[in-house]
């Protein structure tokens, strides 16, 4: 099958968060299944566009709303990726140093998805299925079956997977007049609530959506920031199918970010070594255990809680323990996670900003990872630390639930929690601290979650079968 994935973010080429090691991954394991798998993403400035080399495919031009718009596809040229890489390029809109967080970033993504539906209406053959990712994308099956240019597209089927679908991309219907000349008739597929809502308009148009997780699938016909309803009444075509991770990137026995490279046989000494030099660049203490987090700084992830929740731990139970947070987003979040640093000299730090090697580092030589995410589709940062021999501490949300079992049950490995709560948030690091001093109960453990399988193997066959459904539509 051919598949053309189009999304906002592509790891290594732009990442924000989980979307981009997904939008990275997962085609590599399709056409390791014997598929031709693409991706399409807007030009970001990144330091993968720089330090590589490209050939234009394609250039055209579209109009949205008054404005007429150049834009150029270009194509990664050596395979870098393993998958055919394109970037979409728009003077003025898509030459930004950062994939979001832009006043016009509804005005950036509409001529993105413009533009892939024009560039695809130009090629000699049609892919299989175009899957779309999250609601930067979301207009694109509309346009491909009612955008009167775009009708002969109207065959190709289309499937949506939501990575979270809280940011929905709502656009006032004063900006109708972007979408390329469509059928008014259809005005009903583009609105919830009286705005143009990118991410409903996926899931009624798209003839497959996925979640990234089959509790977070069925967390949303509850809980779906407004879209229960729609949740509720297009169950049939909707699943959830669990996220994957890479690897060959995240292997601790060859991870190149990492000071000492270890495996499950030899994961007490090089786990040591790695918490050694973190401890070491962050003045944390190495005998305690080191409780780290990672993560967008928002409230989702419940990052908020973090401050007060490692205030309470240290001064209840007497500074047994470290804590390192590597993080960005909410300013104030950031101010009271920085200004927290001078109270806990020796035992807490933080790092604000958006550091990669770090970031691997951390799984590395933590003990555990704190997750106590209010929203969490799938997460990604569980199967990480659990490949890295650390132990998850999550709530029971979305895909944590699927991922992590709490060591109190049979075969379990993690500690969960209910409540995005801080007094929920220190009972469970209460648990872990306990947990550290019975040195047998940690190694069994981490010899265990060392040795799970969180590949993308299953998970991307549960794609392709999903793609083979909607051909028989
Ligand atoms: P989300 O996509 O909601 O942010 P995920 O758990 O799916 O959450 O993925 C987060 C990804 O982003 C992981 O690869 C994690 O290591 C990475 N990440 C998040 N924040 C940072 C940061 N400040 N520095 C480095 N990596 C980060
Ligand atoms: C989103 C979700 C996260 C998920 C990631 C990749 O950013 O918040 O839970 O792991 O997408 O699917």
């Amino acid at each position: 099958m051919e598949i053309l994935h189009v999304s906002a973010e592509c790891y290594p080429y732009a990442k924000v968060g989980g979307l981009a090691d997904v939008v990275g991954t997962l085609p590599k394991y399709q056409q390791e299944l014997g598929n031709i798998a693409k991706v399409v993403v807007p030009m970001h400035r990144t330091k993968f566009l720089y330090e590589n080399e490209w050939t234009v495919e394609h250039k055209g031009s579209i109009n949205m709303g008054d404005r007429y718009l150049d834009y150029t596809i270009i194509k990664e040229k050596t395979n870098k990726l393993d998958f055919d890489l394109y970037c979409v390029d728009i003077y003025g809109l898509l030459d930004r140093e950062n994939v979001y967080s832009y006043d016009d970033d509804t005005e950036r993504f509409t001529a993105f998805q413009i533009s892939v539906v024009d560039w695809l209406s130009h090629w000699e053959h049609r892919p299989d299925v175009v899957h779309i990712h999250d609601h930067h994308t979301g207009l694109i099956p509309f346009m491909m079956r009612h955008c009167f240019a775009y009708k002969h597209l109207s065959e190709i089927p289309t499937v949506l997977t939501i990575h979270n679908a809280q940011y929905q991309g709502w656009m006032s219907w004063d900006n109708s007049n972007y979408i390329p000349d469509w059928d008014t008739w259809q005005w009903g597929l583009l609105d919830w609530d009286n705005m143009i809502n990118p991410l409903a308009c996926a899931v009624k148009c798209a003839d497959r959506v996925t979640t990234v997780s089959p509790s977070y699938m069925e967390e949303l016909t509850t809980d779906a920031n407004g879209l229960e309803e729609l949740f509720v009444s297009e169950k049939l075509k909707c699943s959830g199918i669990l996220n994957g991770i890479d690897t060959k990137v995240w292997d601790p026995a060859s991870d190149t970010y990492i000071l000492d490279n270890f495996s499950a046989e030899d994961a007490a000494a090089g786990k040591l070594l790695n918490k050694k030099k973190l401890c070491k660049d962050f003045n944390l203490d190495v005998k305690k255990p080191l409780f780290v987090f990672i993560g967008r700084l928002v409230a989702d992830k419940a990052a908020d809680l973090l401050p007060r929740a490692i205030y309470d731990s240290l001064n209840q139970l007497g500074n047994k323990m470290n804590f390192l947070v590597l993080g960005s987003g909410n300013t104030n979040i950031e101010n009271q996670l920085e200004g927290l640093i001078g109270n806990f000299t020796g035992f807490y730090n933080a790092k604000i900003g958006y550091n990669e090697k770090l970031s691997h580092q951390m799984y590395a030589g933590a003990d555990f990872i704190l997750m106590p995410s209010r929203v969490e589709p799938c997460g990604l940062n569980q199967m990480y630390a659990l490949r890295y021999g650390t132990i998850p501490i999550v709530r029971s949300t979305g895909g944590l639930k699927d991922t992590v079992v709490d060591f109190g049950e049979e075969k379990g490995f993690g500690i969960r929690f209910n409540n995005a709560a801080v007094w929920d948030i220190t009972y469970s690091i209460h648990r872990a601290v306990e947990l550290y001093d019975d040195k047998e109960k940690m190694t069994e453990i981490r010899n265990q979650i060392m040795k799970i399988d969180n590949s993308w193997e299953k998970s991307a066959e549960k794609y392709i079968a999903l793609y083979k459904a909607t051909q028989l539509i």
